[in-house]
């Protein structure tokens, strides 16, 4: 059922799905897209032999709308999403979806649910999920004739409990995705594997499970459903993981320039050892859900790392937060192209 936005508790929002007035819904047949529009029905209909349902053909993205202190809706570097569904697309054999017109759909639907978007000042947002998936009567293991692209949004909260306050993490006995498989593109395989290691997790009262190489796994590669990036114990650099199999954040991107252009820090792509995370002074989550979440530790073994405090956020976690936010949610100014008005 579509919620009224006039009964939405917009201070006390999580993660969670809610259903909106309008979603956005495009084709490809015969060899081409077609025109999308919008539509009411949340359901979509699929034939039994799609290969999305057998073999996960199929990506999707996540992005944020933003309402600004003067009442105007933004979005944070819309294109990057665009491109990165495009490299997914590419990786699974599907057609790539044209990058100006992924972001007008992403506007046409942020505009046509525009009561949905928090108001400023809650630290809400509203969510945008675009999809493409193949579909169509196939049953062997190749890529389908059809597809659909869909975008659905919902107003959302933070994603691990508190937002900005630290929280625990647990490296377990899983990997995520291999080197040369689909580790960077944003496929729904990487988050089936995940469950198991997340639910783990979760039970045990740890926010999210962190994934090693699967390789050596020695180096950090994700943190759930984010990037991870720590602060040396001299204040001056934020590094950042370096793998094949991480997927390429657009937020890690943007605080990799903030940290380098705004706070004066060095930063670097590179190996970071699990056995060396006394070098930081302060770590953190990055993503589109996970914004900025301080981590407060980390459980490898019998050991559990603390890294700045359990209960309080770190100085440069706090300047990179409130520098990203407020780019975001238009208080600061943005470096060129990343702000783009709905
Ligand atoms: N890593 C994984 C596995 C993710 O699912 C996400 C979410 O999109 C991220 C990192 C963060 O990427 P971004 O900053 O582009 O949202
Ligand atoms: C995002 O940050 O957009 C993500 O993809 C996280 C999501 C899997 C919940």
């Amino acid at each position: 059922m579509v919620v009224k936005a006039s009964d939405i508790d917009w201070n006390n929002l999580g993660f969670n799905y809610m259903q909106l007035p309008y979603r956005y819904l495009a084709y490809y047949r015969n060899g081409k897209w077609e025109k999308g529009e919008l539509t009411e029905d949340p359901y979509l209909h699929l034939h039994e032999g799609s290969p999305i349902l057998h073999y996960g053909q199929g990506a999707f993205e996540g992005l944020k709308a933003y309402r600004t202190k003067d009442g105007s809706v933004q979005l944070f570097r819309p294109d990057r999403n665009a491109k990165r569904l495009q490299n997914s697309a590419d990786r699974l054999l599907m057609p790539e979806y044209p990058v100006e017109d992924f972001v007008n759909a992403v506007k046409e639907v942020v505009k046509a649910n525009e009561d949905y978007v928090p108001p400023y000042g809650t630290g809400a947002t509203l969510y945008i999920r675009p999809l493409l998936i193949g579909v169509g009567p196939n049953i062997g293991v190749k890529p389908a004739d059809e597809y659909i692209f869909s975008i659905f949004v919902m107003p959302v909260g933070p994603y691990f409990k508190g937002g900005l306050v630290p929280t625990k993490f647990v490296v377990l006995d899983y990997d995520r995705a291999a080197h040369k498989g689909t580790g960077q593109s944003k496929v729904g395989g990487n988050y089936a594997a995940s469950l198991l290691a997340g639910d783990w997790a979760h039970k045990h009262g740890y926010s999210d499970a962190i994934y090693l190489d699967p390789i050596e796994h020695k180096y950090i590669e994700e943190v759930g459903s984010a990037n991870f990036f720590g602060i040396t114990k001299d204040g001056k650099k934020f590094l950042t993981p370096k793998s094949p199999s991480i997927l390429p954040s657009i937020t890690k991107y943007s605080l990799l320039d903030l940290a380098k252009d705004r706070l004066g820090l060095e930063t670097e792509e590179t190996k970071i050892s699990i056995d060396n995370l006394d070098e930081f002074s302060e770590a953190g989550a990055c993503g589109t859900a996970a914004v900025i979440s301080p981590i407060a530790g980390i459980k490898y073994g019998d050991n559990y790392h603390v890294f700045y405090s359990e209960t309080e956020v770190g100085p440069i976690t706090k300047k990179l937060y409130d520098e990203l936010t407020g780019i975001q949610f238009g208080d600061v100014e943005a470096p060129k192209g990343w702000i783009v008005k709905v």
